[in-house]
């Protein structure tokens, strides 16, 4: 592959949205901030300098960063942040990967507003698995807030309670007209009849999942974070926070304008969802007349709550699993792991309540470190984590029964879940009704991982996993578990490092739903992660 190289600037700049003005974090003064385009085995290099007064890090959601954990970006986890007035290059190579990514600022709530997409495209002269797009569109979902984000967390987290949901939902950037502001565009696609465009559309938004919909036109998903599948039809897609999902759209129509939408899937709200629906159109060109915008044809966006439409479209995604891009499940399993993902409550003397709600796995929520834990393990410091991280939940309960039988404390601690380089792994991820029962976007860092199943209550050993899809199941990086259910998921631990795995809703994030993998048994040649680059940052 080819070496390109990027310069992103970090600075804030003052940004028009729902008609009032702020200054935002952003990257080259733009949000979303610029896509980065790769071929599949090209080498990327990034130098990031920090003009504002946040520290920064950038990760490449869904890079697999094989040997180069270095590069992925989480704070603390695989480095330490770039500073105000500094820089690090970050230098990665996209190792048999093509698709549609994003990267994101990896630390405080900053990717409210520093993230864009990633396109990686195949290797030059090889086709798409399917027929070429006349054009293809990038299609980022994100949030606004009227008030300033940093200020959002750091009230919830003095109070110990839900932050407030964002104001609007955005399409490019962009909510499009909306109650308090009619005069606001919307993002535009402008279409021929006849001609099929690739979306690539990402979900960018800090706290919500969300349904994406075109009125009048059907959707074909053909990949999901990076990985083919099978062509599904479909009249709405559901894109969780770190997925990004690929769709053909059809121009069918002659004539028209048609209405797209975005909008909140949340089954359990545990605060109301009050933000605007984001919309954009899709105008058939050569309709456009002096005398005004031609018809608008809308259609109504699935109901917040619309838990089937959710499932039905998860359970619809299939693995390509062709020769060209087989589907390599593990088949069997060396680490067999049960993580409860759920919140709880801790004692907070100085919270009004007297207590804060917090978010763990398997009963543990994750402290931050104060240095790098990559660091930390490849010079050996002790001191800055443990690797007990354990395997199964402390105790066996109703995960998704009445809340009144559950410990809702939970404990504090920075552990890792060590496995052995190339292992097989499976995990099934078992939601809890801890205060209350909700859907957990759980993204896994340095891997692609095989969604093998799917459920909802308690996850039955016996009953559940002879129904496991271990032929074609879809492969992703980031995978939504179900409201008051489980996802069991399979990846190969081919990838010395330490990995973040955590829940994709910052907010979840900020309580603790995270913790980490430490790959590396310490036995022969395949450990070897690279050694750091000179200018990491430092603590
Ligand atoms: Cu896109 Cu650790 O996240």
């Amino acid at each position: 592959g080819m070496v390109r190289h990027y310069k992103f600037n970090i600075v804030q700049k003052n940004t028009t949205r729902l008609c009032s003005t702020k200054p935002i974090v952003t990257v080259n003064g733009k949000f979303p901030g610029p896509t980065l385009y790769a071929r599949e085995d090209d080498t990327v290099l990034v130098k990031v300098v920090n003009h504002v007064q946040y520290n920064v890090t950038i990760h490449w959601h869904g890079i697999r960063q094989l040997r180069t954990g270095w590069a992925d970006g989480p704070a603390y986890i695989t480095q330490c942040p770039i500073q105000p007035g500094q820089n690090y290059v970050y230098n990665f190579t996209v190792t048999g990967q093509r698709g549609t990514l994003l990267w994101h600022a990896h630390i405080l709530w900053l990717r409210a507003t520093v993230h864009g997409a990633i396109v990686v495209l195949p290797k030059r002269g090889v086709p798409y698995p399917f027929p070429t797009p006349h054009r293809e569109v990038v299609v980022v979902l994100g949030e606004w807030w009227k008030s300033d984000v940093e200020a959002v967390i750091n009230a919830a987290t003095k109070s110990g309670r839900a932050s407030n949901v964002s104001d609007a939902h955005t399409i490019n950037g962009l909510p499009g007209p909306t109650p308090t502001c009619p005069s606001e565009e919307g993002f535009k696609l402008k279409v021929e009849k006849g001609k099929t465009y690739m979306l690539r559309v990402i979900n960018a938004a800090l706290n919500e999942e969300l349904f994406f919909k075109v009125a009048g036109h059907q959707l074909t998903v053909v990949e999901v974070d990076a990985v083919y599948t099978k062509p599904f039809n479909t009249d709405t897609v559901l894109i969780a926070p770190g997925q990004t999902t690929n769709v053909l759209l059809s121009a069918e129509r002659t004539s028209g304008r048609y209405l797209v939408t975005v909008s909140t899937f949340m089954d359990t709200p545990i605060v109301p969802i009050d933000n605007v629906t984001a919309t954009a159109t899709v105008n058939y060109g050569g309709t456009l007349s002096s005398g005004g915008a031609p018809p608008l044809l809308a259609s109504k966006p699935p109901p917040q709550n619309a838990t089937s439409v959710a499932t039905g479209f998860m359970n619809g995604l299939r693995s390509l699993n062709t020769r060209a891009f087989p589907c390599n499940v593990p088949q069997a399993v060396d680490h067999s792991l049960l993580f409860t993902v759920g919140l709880g409550v801790n004692p907070c003397a100085a919270c009004p309540n007297g207590s804060r709600v917090v978010a763990a796995v398997n009963n543990v929520t994750f402290a931050m470190p104060t240095v790098a834990l990559l660091q930390a393990h490849f010079f050996n410091v002790s001191g800055v984590f443990t690797a007990d991280f354990p395997g199964q939940p402390p105790a066996r309960y109703n995960y998704t029964g009445p809340p009144a039988s559950m410990n809702m404390q939970t404990t504090t601690g920075t552990k890792l879940y060590r496995l052995g380089y190339n292992e097989t792994v499976q995990v099934v991820l078992q939601d809890t009704g801890i205060i209350a029962t909700e859907s957990h976007p759980v993204h896994l860092h340095g891997f692609n991982f095989f969604v093998v199943g799917s459920g909802i209550g308690n996850f039955d050993p016996k009953k559940d996993a002879v129904k496991f899809n271990l032929v074609d199941p879809a492969e992703r990086n980031t995978v939504g578990v179900p409201t008051g259910g489980w996802t069991a998921i399979r990846f190969r631990a081919d990838n010395p490092g330490v990995w973040f795995l955590h829940c994709h809703l910052e907010l979840h994030t900020t309580w603790g739903l995270k913790m980490a993998f430490l790959v590396d048994d310490g036995k022969g040649p395949n450990q070897s992660l690279l050694p750091p680059p000179k200018d990491l940052p430092a603590c």
